[in-house]
């Protein structure tokens, strides 16, 4: 028998998304305007990245668009369904993080979440109106961090995000406290909750390993208010992840999952791979010769330039990120070599399925 879905629907700034899951931005490239608008459509919140965006548009359309622009673009056609629809935007991308905020607030984006960074001056950059403020956290002193210093910009967070180690992308744990037991979602998960309570109690969404229908359940039984996943949102037909790329999710074992560091991103994070992704192999043989071309990654010289990132001459300790990803959703995989980012749980995706598809699963609609 068929049971009916008890998720509860998530409110975040008067925007009731009516199923509590936020489908994570996943760059380069992964979550565009299809996969955001299909998780809208669905009753979820869909996301899409910000990073890279001004390449991947331009490339899109053929017709050359700056960063500001190319987030307008996207975060309009992801609502044009219907339903609500965000942006992610990654502080550790330090050169485009205005622009892509002020595109987004523009084109009257219903929230940004931010995170690989603490996006301390998210609230300054632009009055946000109507749009929902979401940092992401891995811990409840992160949290604090940041509703102190919103608190002087006159603004509190609308939500956060609570990221464990299991997840995908940038983990925002060093290397060796990824494994702790104290690190592990579950135990994250009520001083933040206590955090946000405290500092104006707004909703508390839980990512990192979150896999099934009652893996959500779970959580919201725990405290939580929703869940952000990515993994099983990459390995859908709407994800802009090249057909290699999911292929490469549907074979991964999970001996094939790893946390790349030295060599791992110049972003400075751990940084979950599946190994045999060709970037990650040819650096480890330190094969690819440093070269700098895309630069979305460079932090600001002594002079104010945008010239510094650790990859740039150094192929010992870092790959070329922008590179890596870009070539895995399909920008220029003729002249780089891709690099395959997934959670923890890839290994138990055995098949691409449809946004429709998998939100039912979750939503304990189907089966
Ligand atoms: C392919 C991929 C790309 C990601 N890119 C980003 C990103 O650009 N910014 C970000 O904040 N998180 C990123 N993430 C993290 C997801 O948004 C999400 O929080 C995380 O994957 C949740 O863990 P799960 O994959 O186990 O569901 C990415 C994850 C994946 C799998
Ligand atoms: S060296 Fe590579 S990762 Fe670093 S900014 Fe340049 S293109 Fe990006």
């Amino acid at each position: 028998m068929k049971s009916v879905s008890v998720l509860k629907p998530l409110t975040i700034k008067g925007k009731k998304i009516r199923v509590p899951i936020i489908q994570g931005g996943m760059g380069v490239g992964v979550s565009l305007h299809p996969l955001a608008k299909a998780v809208a459509l669905e009753g979820g919140l869909g996301i899409v990245s910000s990073a890279c965006i001004d390449r991947l548009v331009s490339k899109r359309t053929g017709k050359k668009v700056n960063t500001y622009e190319a987030a307008y673009e996207e975060v309009s056609l992801s609502k044009i369904k219907g339903g609500f629809t965000g942006i992610n935007i990654m502080m550790a991308l330090v050169r485009d993080f205005v622009d892509s905020v002020k595109g987004a607030l523009d084109a009257g984006v219903d929230v940004i979440i931010s995170g690989a960074g603490l996006p301390l001056n998210l609230p300054a950059v632009q009055p946000p109106k109507d749009t929902a403020l979401i940092p992401i956290v891995s811990s409840a002193r992160a949290l604090d961090i940041i509703c102190k210093k919103w608190e002087k910009l006159g603004y509190r967070p609308d939500a956060v995000v609570l990221e464990g180690p299991l997840a995908g992308g940038h983990l925002g744990f060093r290397i060796d406290q990824i494994d702790l037991e104290s690190n592990k979602l579950e135990n994250l998960l009520p001083p933040v909750k206590d955090m946000a309570v405290k500092c104006g109690d707004f909703p508390v969404i839980v990512a990192g390993g979150i896999y099934t229908h009652s893996d959500i359940t779970k959580f919201i039984s725990m405290g939580a208010d929703g869940v952000q996943m990515g993994t099983r949102f990459l390995a859908t037909e709407e994800s802009s992840a090249t057909e290699t790329y999911k292929q490469a999710v549907v074979r991964a074992k999970d001996e094939d999952i790893v946390v790349a560091h030295r060599p791992g991103s110049p972003c400075g994070l751990p940084f979950r791979v599946i190994r045999q992704s060709p970037m990650y192999v040819s650096s480890l043989q330190r094969k690819r010769t440093p070269k700098c071309d895309k630069g979305y990654v460079l932090m600001k010289d002594a002079e104010g330039k945008f010239t510094i990132c650790p990859a740039k001459e150094d192929n010992e300790n870092y790959f070329c990120i922008c590179n890596g990803l870009l070539s895995s959703s399909g920008y220029n995989p003729e002249k780089e070599e891709a690099l395959y980012t997934v959670g923890s749980n890839a290994s138990r995706v055995d098949k691409i399925i449809s946004v429709k598809t998998l939100m039912d699963e979750l939503t304990g609609k189907a089966g």
